[in-house]
C-alpha cells in the first residue's frame, strides 16, 4: 500500500490475527496508511494464528505473514508442525518464520522443549532460506548461544547466497549483545518500552546502535507506546517509536523511516 504522507514505515511484528482487531481490523490498516506505514508484518504465534496471519495476508494489500510457533506453545506441538510450516511458508505472502525463540519469565512451556522447538524452526529457516523472528525474554543466554551455534553453521555452509538471517524482535539485551547479533547477521527491533519514561538504558543504546541495523515494530495489539499505556495497539502507532529513535538520534523521521524500512 501507498501512503500519503510520503513516509515508508514498516510494522515489522504485529499480531493481526488477534480477536482485539477482529472489529475493526480493516479500520486499523486503513489509520496505519495515514500515519505512513506502507507494510505491516503479521507474525504467528501457533499453527492456527499462522494460518491466520497467511489468510490476512492474501486480504489485504500491504500485508505480509511469518509463520512459527512461539515459547509459550512450543509444549503443544504435535509432531507434524514442522512440515505444516513449511507448506505454509511456501506461500509468497510469507516472508519469515516466526515468531520462535525462548521465554523464561513465564515458562509457560518446559524450557528443554522450548529449546527443542526453536532449534528445529531454526534448522527450517535455514533450509527454507527465510529469515527469522525471535522472542527472547529473560533468556539472553540461551537464545545467543542457540543461534550462535546455528548461525555459525550457516555461514560456513553458504556464505553468499544468504540475506540477513533474522530479527531479535522487541529487543531487551545489552550493547555487547547488539554487536554480536550484528556479526551474526541479526538485526534487532524496537517497539513500544523504547518510548517509556524509564526506559532511559534502552533509549541510551538505541542512541549507540548503527540505524541501518534497526527496525521497528508495534507487537500490537501488546506494548502500546507513550501516549496510549494501557489501551489496545495498533501499527499507526509505529510511527512513535520511530519518531523517538528520531528523537534520540537527532534525526529526522523521514530518515529513521527510510532507513529502518530499508
Ligand atoms: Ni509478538
Amino acid at each position: 500500500m501507498k501512503s500519503e504522507t510520503g513516509l515508508t514505515l514498516v510494522d515489522t511484528h504485529a499480531h493481526l490475527d488477534f480477536s482485539q482487531f477482529d472489529a475493526d481490523r480493516g479500520e486499523v490498516l486503513e489509520r496505519a496508511n495515514h500515519s505512513g506505514v506502507t507494510q505491516v508484518v503479521t507474525v504467528g504465534y501457533d499453527l492456527e494464528s499462522s494460518r491466520q496471519a497467511l489468510a490476512l495476508a492474501r486480504e489485504h494489500e500491504g500485508v505480509k505473514a511469518c509463520v512459527g510457533v512461539h515459547p509459550h506453545e512450543a509444549g503443544k506441538v504435535d509432531p507434524g508442525f514442522l512440515s505444516e510450516l513449511e507448506e505454509l511458508s511456501q506461500a509468497p505472502e510469507v516472508v519469515g518464520i516466526g515468531e520462535i525463540g525462548l521465554d523464561y519469565y513465564r515458562d509457560r512451556s518446559p524450557r528443554a522443549t522450548q529449546r527443542e522447538v526453536f532449534k528445529q524452526q531454526l534448522e527450517l529457516a535455514a533450509r527454507l532460506n527465510k529469515p527469522v523472528v525471535v522472542h527472547d525474554r529473560e533468556a539472553h543466554s540461551d537464545v545467543m548461544s542457540t543461534i550462535r551455534e546455528w548461525a555459525t553453521g550457516l555461514v560456513t555452509a553458504d556464505e553468499d547466497s544468504r540475506g540477513p538471517l533474522g530479527v531479535m524482535h522487541c529487543f531487551s539485551g545489552d550493547q555487547r549483545m547488539a554487536e554480536e547479533l550484528f556479526k551474526l547477521g541479526f538485526y534487532v527491533s524496537l517497539a513500544g518500552p523504547v518510548t517509556y519514561a524509564k526506559a532511559d538504558r534502552l533509549q541510551a543504546l538505541v542512541g549507540r546502535l548503527p540505524l541501518e541495523r534497526l527496525m521497528v515494530e508495534t507487537d500490537c495489539p501488546f506494548l502500546p507506546p507513550v501516549p496510549y499505556r494501557g489501551q489496545r495497539n495498533e501499527p499507526a502507532h509505529v510511527r512513535l517509536v520511530a519518531e523517538k529513535i528520531a528523537e534520540i538520534k537527532g534525526l529526522s523521521l523521514a530518515e529513521v523511516a527510510s532507513v529502518t524500512t530499508a
